[in-house]
């Protein structure tokens, strides 16, 4: 039987890889094999173009190539990683996945519209999709203060309008796709989030 292919999507500090982590542990306790990954990563390309992605140094790196990067990142990570997984089987739980693109470069940089964001992912990815996605909606004040004091990478140096949009862009795929997409408010302690997240794959029949 195929895998599933989940996804944790939120602003940077709103608990993805805790929570994402979390769910790994607890399928792998039933004996789900279970694979866990991040973006941009999780290939030897993906990991040099995260580091390029990431690096302060490249303050002026050009929208459109920042999106083509993260774009060359996911579709390298989905032949090489999450299809043959996904084949044999093993369920897949993405710390971040193609929303984030619409979020982050659409939304956030306005670089292309959302719509034709969303034909690039499913260019990239060969229109692989997430079963489920996790939004870990986190308010911008929260998001600045968990984050208060640590330097930040490329990314996370961008202003608070900057923020303020991405979340408009998840709200928006939430509602576009509110089957799939599932709101979580981030603000709520780690368990009872590894729990709303297990109710929601026990009431889908995944688990
Ligand atoms: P990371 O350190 O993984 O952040 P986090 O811990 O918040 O997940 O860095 C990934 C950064 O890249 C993050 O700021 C979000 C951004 N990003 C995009 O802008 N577009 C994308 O498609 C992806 C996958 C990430």
């Amino acid at each position: 039987m195929r895998g599933r292919l989940i996804s944790f999507e939120g602003l940077d500090g709103a608990g993805k890889t805790t929570l994402s982590r979390a769910l790994a542990g607890r399928l792998e306790a039933i004996g789900v094999r279970v694979l866990w990954v991040r973006e941009p990563g999780g290939t030897e390309l993906g990991e040099e173009i995260r580091r390029w992605l990431l690096a302060t140094s490249l303050r002026e790196l050009s929208p459109m190539a920042e999106l083509f990067l993260f774009l060359a990142a996911r579709a390298e990570l989905v032949h090489e990683r999450i299809r043959p997984a996904l084949q044999e089987g093993i369920w897949v739980l993405a710390d971040r996945f193609w929303d984030s693109t619409v979020a982050y470069q659409a939304f956030g940089r306005h670089v292309v519209d959302a719509e034709r964001c969303l034909e690039l992912n499913l260019l990239a990815t060969g229109g692989l999709r997430p079963d489920v996605t996790f939004w870990l909606d986190l308010p911008l004040e929260e998001a600045l203060r968990r984050k208060a004091g640590l330097p930040g990478d490329r990314m996370e140096q961008a202003d608070l309008a900057f923020f303020e949009r991405v979340r408009d862009g998840y709200r928006w795929l939430q509602e576009r796709e509110g089957e799939r997409i599932v709101r979580l408010p981030a603000s709520r302690p780690p368990e009872a989030l590894l729990d709303a997240v297990w109710e929601v794959l026990r009431n889908r029949g995944y688990c």
